[in-house]
């Protein structure tokens, strides 16, 4: 890739899809919310009933779905997907099909492609170990189980979405299994990757942070 890369993983509830928005802001680069793609796939495959561990069925269900972003919404077939993609049972269909090398394959190039001039800050799980290994920087953003449970409550409700807080805590805790212990590009600290604890951290505290260690290497 010739344009420069930054890349923020780690797992849901840390803050890493606000950051990356407001760095990519910063620097005037583009944004790739990668799991956006995953959970947009898995609102199709949920619409046409195609199996969640059909890994060969999924993968030529992305090679026929027009998957892209509109200022930063989701567009599936030329429909905005909205909040409906944020809920935690489109995250969890999402963890399910994202175990699939086929699914991870078909979407590879896709997410490569968004590494455009100026510059991408692309967030998820896999981006600074397997999509751009060569990153110029990688952070890795975490925090406790229930901090993570409490922020993606908040979240929801915001968005005037259904959310219960000890059903949330479950969900996130199996969809952080399927995560880590997948085979294919599971999440992991890449081991050049700069780690934040944002337990106790406001996102104000954590840009800022972030914006350091950024401003250092470009
Ligand atoms: O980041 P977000 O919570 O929107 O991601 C939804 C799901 O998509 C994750 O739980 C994960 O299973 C999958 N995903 C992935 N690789 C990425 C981004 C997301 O497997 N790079």
């Amino acid at each position: 890739t010739a344009a420069p890369v930054i890349t923020i993983d780690g797992p849901s509830g840390t803050g890493k899809g606000t950051i990356a928005s407001q760095v990519a802001l910063a620097l005037g680069w583009h944004l790739l919310d990668s799991g956006a793609l995953y959970r947009g796939l898995a609102v199709a495959a949920l619409e046409a009933g195609v199996a969640l561990d059909d890994g060969a069925a999924l993968a030529a269900l992305a090679g026929r779905c027009q998957l892209h972003f509109v200022s930063g919404q989701l567009h599936l077939n030329g429909r905005e997907l909205g909040d409906q993609i944020r809920t935690e049972q489109v995250g969890l269909a999402a963890s399910q099909l994202a175990q699939q090398p086929q699914v991870r394959a078909a979407l590879l190039d896709w997410q490569r492609a968004a590494a455009q001039p100026p510059g991408l800050v692309a967030d998820g799980r896999d981006m600074g170990s397997t999509v751009f290994p060569t990153a110029l920087v990688k952070l890795y953003l975490d925090a406790s189980a229930e901090e993570r449970a409490q922020r993606r409550y908040k979240q929801l409700r915001d968005k005037g979405l259904d959310a219960n807080l000890a059903n949330l805590v479950e969900a996130l805790r199996v969809r952080d299994a399927h995560d880590r212990e997948r085979l294919h590009s599971p999440l992991t600290i890449p081991a050049d990757a700069v780690v934040f604890d944002t337990t106790t951290a406001s996102i104000a505290e954590v840009f800022a942070q972030v914006m350091v260690v950024i401003r250092r290497t470009l």
